[in-house]
């Protein structure tokens, strides 16, 4: 019963055209982006806002690999299997292992960034939090609207964890190092990258949705 939002309905967590012409827009928008920034010389405040954002990107992306690669069944639900209204909180697709993995991983890529920038051995390790719990937000958000887990929702599923990650750069005083024209511009890029790396995942066997 704990699982009523988490019915494996494969065809609705399929991506429509809707969603494919999304997403071959996110990328055209993404390369010309880098092209105009490359242009007009403000490629390097785009790296560094990168830099900054690095340990969210890995973050996100780590739990993948942790919970289908490396850890196979056993995995243990952050909602603990709780639901609001025969809604699961946050559903099967967020586990403590992936979790917990995901922030060793930011902290990790986070240190030579907080090396090269002068800034707490911590810092990655703060931003992946925080981008987890973004993602996690997002979760609640998608299982609160009855939707399954793996379902695909524009802009939520690519930025959630982003929008939680440069808060959090706020929070800790750095977001000024990067305009916030640049952390727009910088969101359409790390949403390109965010459907591109699930589409590969998706397309290795790793992820069931392409999303
Ligand atoms: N994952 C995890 N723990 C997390 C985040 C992700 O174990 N905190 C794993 C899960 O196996 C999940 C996969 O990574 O299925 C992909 O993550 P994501 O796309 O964020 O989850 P979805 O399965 O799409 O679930 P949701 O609809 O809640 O976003
Ligand atoms: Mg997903």
């Amino acid at each position: 019963m704990a699982k009523t939002a988490e019915a494996s309905t494969t065809s609705q967590n399929k991506p429509g055209e809707a969603f494919i012409i999304y997403r071959r827009t996110v990328y055209i928008l993404s390369l010309i982006i880098i092209i105009i920034a490359a242009a007009y010389g403000c490629l390097p405040e785009l790296i560094r806002g990168f830099c900054l954002v690095l340990p969210a990107l890995i973050a996100n992306g780590t739990p993948v690999v942790v919970s289908k690669k490396l850890i196979k069944g056993g995995l243990h639900p952050v909602d603990f299997g709780k639901t609001i209204r025969g809604r699961r909180i946050l559903g099967e697709g967020k586990t403590w292992e992936g979790t917990i993995s995901g922030i060793v991983a930011g902290l990790v890529i986070g240190i030579p960034v907080a090396l090269y920038f002068k800034l707490s051995i911590w810092f990655g390790g703060v931003i992946a939090t925080l981008a987890l719990l973004g993602d996690m937000v997002g979760s609640f958000v998608k299982r609160m609207a009855g939707l399954p887990r793996g379902a695909c929702v524009v802009l939520l599923d690519q930025l959630d964890f982003y929008v939680f990650a440069l808060l959090g750069l706020y929070w800790m005083g750095l977001a000024s190092m990067v305009s916030p024209r640049c952390w727009i511009l910088l969101g359409v890029v790390v949403a390109a990258l965010h459907l591109a790396t699930n589409y590969l995942a998706y397309k290795v066997g790793w992820k069931q949705e392409e999303c």
